[in-house]
């Protein structure tokens, strides 16, 4: 490979454009286990110091394949599901259902049957009509099923309006005011265990001050419900932010681990109730610095954008269709070129993609090599998570392979997808499909 050339897991950019084209995601996988590591030994330590345990679930929704759910499950974490496909991945990657958590505001019947019947370990109730429906479903099978139930603390996370997930205005849970009689509803039915409340405020928080006022609010009606029967349990979610550029100020996982055994160690102390097993559900904070992007280069397009600006578009050979964050959350992403190094000075950029619309950007602004023109790579960090499982078959293109790499080595996870995969589900085709690859 040529020499100045990115590396990602010991494998040259130009070498993985050669073995499996771009666009392409490209996970490190040492990188995802030992975030997954770091995150249970960081929580196991904090909770152990003050006399608790912990479980850690993966949430599938961030990336999800067979050969990821087996990575995390080696690492000791569970995994949390939110739909029959998801659950379907764990389930094709041999996972033990009893190390499952089921989410969803609106599982369908058919989800919350098969769940129950192949025995997931938790299913979050997120409705007192679920509550019904889950109880009956246990009874069909006659099968205790346990649950949580989710919460809306009313905890305003500071973060983007659409990842922030416990305001009043929104559909997850049930507000605390409702959460008593839920619960007793719950206990009315022989075929429900209750193991706890559940709590996600939201996703990319850089801060534990909202996990610990949520914290604290539930923790006042767990010890409340203490007097109905056991509530061994309480979850308080995922959303532990990541740095997607060098402006992001991460907290430390130890630190966040650290404020949440605090608050919940002092108000199970104020309350003078023990310590619940505390479980979390990250997702973001295991996947995403594991994953980068590789583009290539099809067009570089200096726009004037009045008299005195000019702006460089450089269109790279995918968009919206495999990273949707920037256009939807107006997400901050860096690129950097991949395939070479350069002694050009740099140049303001703005990487879009070839979709047929002008949001149709990956990264808003960064700089690269004044000199960088078409046939050259581009790599963008931190695309790991809601990357690929956002991505859609926008103007018919296929989603690009996932590939793991490793000390030197790379597998596809997930290979690209074909024309024939694009068409074979259009029954207007009138040859066989089979033709078309
Ligand atoms: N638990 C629940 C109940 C959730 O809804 C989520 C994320 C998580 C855990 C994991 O959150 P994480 O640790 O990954 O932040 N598409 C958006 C993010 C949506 C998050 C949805 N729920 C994005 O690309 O930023």
């Amino acid at each position: 490979a040529p020499s100045g050339a990115l590396r990602i897991g010991g494998i040259s950019a130009p070498a993985l454009h050669a073995a499996y084209g771009t666009p392409l995601y490209v996970i490190d996988e040492l990188d995802a286990r030992e975030r997954a590591a770091e995150l249970r030994d960081a929580f196991a330590a904090a909770f152990a110091a003050v006399g608790g345990r912990t479980t850690v679930y993966y949430a599938g929704k961030a990336f999800l394949s067979t050969e990821v759910a087996r990575w995390m499950i080696e690492a000791g974490l569970n995994i949390d599901v939110c739909s029959g496909g998801e659950l379907a991945v764990a389930l094709a990657a041999d996972v033990d259902p009893a190390r499952l958590g089921f989410h969803g505001n609106n599982k369908s019947l058919s989800e919350i049957d098969h769940a129950v019947e192949i025995g997931v370990g938790a299913i979050v109730l997120d409705s007192v009509v679920e509550i019904e429906r889950v109880a009956q479903a246990a009874h069909r099978h006659g099968r205790v099923q346990n649950v949580r139930l989710r919460i809306n603390s009313g905890v305003h996370a500071s973060t983007h309006e659409y990842l922030a997930t416990a305001r009043e205005d929104q559909k997850f849970g049930i507000p605390l005011a409702d959460a008593a009689a839920a619960v007793a509803a719950i206990r009315s039915h022989d075929s429900l265990r209750f193991l706890g409340l559940h709590s996600h405020i939201g996703s990319q928080i850089f801060e534990s001050a909202g996990f610990v006022e949520a914290a604290r609010r539930l923790l006042a009606l767990h010890a409340e419900l203490l007097a109905g029967g056991e509530v061994p349990e309480l979850n308080l979610g995922g959303g532990f932010g990541i740095a997607y550029t060098s402006a992001d100020e991460v907290t430390p996982i130890a630190r966040i681990a650290a404020d949440f055994a605090e608050v919940v160690a002092a108000e199970c102390a104020r309350l003078g109730i023990p310590v619940p097993v505390v479980a979390i559900e990250p997702g973001r904070a295991i996947i995403g610095t594991a994953g980068a992007t590789l583009y290539e280069v099809g067009t570089v397009k200096d726009v004037s954008v009045d008299e005195r600006a000019v702006r460089r578009y450089v269109s790279v050979d995918g968009g919206m269709s495999d990273n949707l964050r920037t256009a939807l959350y107006k997400a901050e992403y860096s690129v950097r070129i991949a395939n070479r190094v350069s002694d050009a000075d740099p140049a303001l950029v703005r990487v879009a993609g070839k979709h047929c619309e002008s949001g149709d950007i990956v990264v808003q602004h960064d700089y690269l090599p004044g000199d960088v023109s078409p046939g050259d790579l581009l790599a963008v960090p931190a695309t790991g998570a809601y990357c690929w499982s956002l991505a859609s078959n926008y103007n018919y293109l296929g989603r690009p392979a996932v590939v793991a790499v490793r000390e030197g080595r790379s597998r596809v996870l997930i290979r690209r997808e074909t024309e024939y995969d694009l068409l074979r589900r259009d029954t207007g085709v009138s040859s066989g499909a089979e033709d078309l690859d």
